[in-house]
């Protein structure tokens, strides 16, 4: 059994229970009697509680947690002044691989499976046999897109979870497919390859754990040099593809941002580039405000708090609808 959080809060007084949680604080305390006892902050997900592991065996070695590990516990539902604080009667440190990210990490609320099928769709559909075969190059190759699916498209402002990016990508793609729709000068193939690959150097850039962490790689070179650089080595590969269509892809990628303040080192200089960087800009900037209405709010309604990065507070009294 590996329970969530927010699953203790709904078991009864003395009900058993056992799973994997993350320490966020971890303290030795004494009975009155002098003998040491463990004071545990854990958490996943879904919440946090504090812990007791009231009685160890004598001969346990307390100071091997730490803050920061993953801990199998087991134990039973106790609440103290009105607070969920079960007793343990089991606590070992976990492996990892024997937890999955998923329990710490949240996952895109959209099944991956569909999305991943859409985004072949729309390689399918690519006409440019250019760009079609180097969206291939990435995308039947199992290794990639096992990588691909899992990656967040963001650490903290939006689509921060599991699968986030493949969200992120295709959201994005649809919101070009309109814009192409509506501007037939666009070379819309183009638009589509790049809203595609505009963000895949993320897969180098994060990585998922306990939490979402940006790697040395990311924090040195940033996903739109690393973008280009994998889509660059890949374009490589195919055999006659043309220099100027090249240019175009990678001044896609590299203005995608829209702004040098936000990490652009060129301003959009072409539709397809413009198209894009807006896109991108429409995506994440509502994802973030969905993602930080739920975070704030819960089922809740009204006002959150200011957000850190936006500077507003954010009005909801709506439901949530990941559906159709
Ligand atoms: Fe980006
Ligand atoms: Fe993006």
């Amino acid at each position: 059994m590996d329970s969530f959080v927010r699953d203790l809060y709904s078991l009864p007084i003395g009900a058993e229970f056992s799973g994997y949680f993350f320490v966020e604080n971890v303290e030795i305390r004494k009975h009155r009697t002098g003998e040491p006892f463990l004071r545990l902050i854990l958490s996943d997900r879904t919440g946090t509680f504090t812990a007791l592991w009231w009685k160890p065996p004598k001969d346990a070695d307390l100071t091997q947690f730490q803050k920061g590990d993953v801990v199998y516990v087991s134990g039973h539902v106790e609440y103290f002044q009105g607070s969920l604080q079960p007793k343990l009667k089991e606590i070992r440190k976990a492996e990892p691989g024997e937890y999955s990210s998923d329990k710490f990490v949240s996952v895109s609320r959209y099944s991956i499976d569909e999305q991943f099928t859409e985004l072949l769709e729309l390689i399918e559909s690519v006409k440019n046999p250019y760009l079609k075969k180097l969206l291939e190059l990435f995308f039947y190759d199992d290794d990639f897109v096992e990588l691909f699916l899992k990656t967040p498209a963001g650490k903290t402002i939006h689509h921060a979870c599991i699968g986030g990016l493949l969200e992120h990508t295709l959201s994005v793609c649809e919101i070009c497919e309109t814009v192409a729709r509506r501007f037939k000068s666009i070379d819309r193939d183009l638009l589509i390859a790049a809203a595609i690959l505009h963000d895949i150097g993320k897969v180098h850039e994060y990585r998922v754990g306990t939490s979402i962490e940006i790697t040395t790689e990311g924090m040195l070179l940033g996903h739109l040099y690393m973008s280009c650089e994998m889509v660059a080595e890949k374009i490589a590969q195919v055999e006659g593809f043309p220099r100027e269509l090249k240019v175009k892809l990678l001044h896609c990628i590299l203005s995608h941002h829209g702004k040098y303040e936000h990490g652009s080192p060129k301003m959009p200089k072409t539709l397809e580039a413009v198209a894009l960087a807006y896109a991108d800009a429409l995506d994440s900037r509502v994802k973030g405000f969905e993602e930080f209405i739920e975070r704030e709010l819960g089922a809740g309604k009204g006002w959150t708090r200011r957000h850190f990065a936006f500077e507003v507070p954010i009005y909801f009294d709506g439901e949530f609808n990941y559906g159709e």
